[in-house]
């Protein structure tokens, strides 16, 4: 397999987090970051020095790291230029791992796919539960008939902060419109994900969303009506007194819960002995930086698929909220 040359544009937290761990992990060999951009002036090289890469290019413009010598460029910026990058990336015929959400909306979202299949690019969303171990596990079981036909979900996810407090210190873009932060972004992007993920397509939403301490939705109820007649709820907040997590997903023969350890599951046949999971014995997988490699490798075109559908719910969580009715995810017809 081909060596991937990486740049990365936007040196902050996911990039320390997530892209540089998970790129150094595949090797050497199979793949590298051999340049980055930061918006502010200083940081990609302190990042460089920070992280060991410092052989890579320090560049000075985004359109300098298109030039350099690069496979694939990494965009870990804030969310307004996720679209605008992504397609100066492809338009350089590079392959595209793009942080989530994928875009602003199911339109831009839809430009820069057919731009990647017109250009026979890689294009892939980091939507990271569907390379975390628990998560997979989770909808594996729920797809293999564990709790039998698929009947509800609940699924709360609330912190006392929005990220620009806790999770990356000072980057407020997180709150403003201007950046197309939100929680909506932040968190739905990934729950329902996760939620279509076990239970199949979404058909239709209800939703209320709230702006209680900042410009841009800091809470999230959203009820899902899924293709298969099944039914959830999700609940986000950025400003519970504090942090709370649950996940409760019910069929007709049993009930899976998330717990501390991992999951555990419980039968309506109460001769059956409950199953408890733990998140360290799932199965390991290859991350979403050994799959975009794999899938360049095999010229996959479909790499967008989950950022694409959970944008789309994301976009009806809002259409909903804003007109009061129900609104149908624009989901892209399955290949
Ligand atoms: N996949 C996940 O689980 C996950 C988790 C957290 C964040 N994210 C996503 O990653 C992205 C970045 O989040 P973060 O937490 O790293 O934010 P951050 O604010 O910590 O980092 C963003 C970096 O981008 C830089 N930047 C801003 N505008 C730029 C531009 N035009 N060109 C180059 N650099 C620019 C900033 O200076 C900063 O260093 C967001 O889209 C966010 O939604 C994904």
């Amino acid at each position: 397999m081909k060596k991937i040359r990486f740049g990365l544009v936007g040196c902050g937290k996911i990039a320390a987090c997530n892209h540089v761990p998970e790129v150094a992990a595949l090797g050497n060999r199979r793949a590298e970051i051999v340049a980055l951009v930061d918006r502010v002036k200083g940081k990609a090289l302190a990042f460089a020095e920070k992280h060991q890469l410092t052989s890579a290019q320090i560049c000075k413009s985004y359109e300098e790291l298109l030039a350099s010598d690069i496979d694939a460029v990494i965009i870990a910026t804030p969310n307004i230029y996720h679209c605008p990058q992504t397609i100066e990336a492809l338009q350089a015929g590079k392959h595209v791992l793009v942080e989530k959400p994928m875009a602003g909306t199911v339109a831009e979202a839809d430009k820069m796919i057919n731009l990647a299949i017109r250009k026979k690019l890689v294009l892939q969303v980091n939507q990271s539960l569907r390379f975390t171990p628990l998560y997979v596990q989770i909808a594996r079981r729920v797809a293999a008939g564990a709790i039998g036909r698929p009947l509800h979900a609940r699924c709360l996810r609330a912190s006392a902060n929005s990220p620009d407090v806790a999770w990356s210190p000072g980057a407020t873009w997180f709150v403003q419109k201007r950046y197309e932060g939100s929680l909506v972004g932040d968190i739905a992007v990934h729950m329902a994900d996760f939620l279509q993920c076990a239970f199949g397509p979404v058909r239709r939403v209800h939703a209320v969303t709230r702006n209680w301490a900042h410009e841009v939705e800091d809470n999230v109820t959203a009820i899902f009506d899924f293709a298969n007649g099944a039914t959830g709820v999700l609940q986000l907040s950025w400003t519970f007194p504090q942090g709370e997590g649950a996940l409760e997903l019910y069929g007709d023969e049993g009930k899976l819960c998330t717990n501390k350890e991992g999951f555990l599951i419980t039968y309506k046949d109460s001769s059956k002995p409950p199953l408890q999971v733990r998140a360290a014995d799932c199965k390991a997988l290859p991350d979403s930086h050994a799959a975009f490699v794999s899938r360049i490798a095999a010229n996959a075109m479909d790499a967008w698929v989950a950022g694409r559908e959970a944008l789309a719910l994301c976009e009806a969580i809002r259409a909903a909220n804003k007109t009061g009715a129900a609104a149908r995810p624009k989901n892209r017809a399955r290949r």
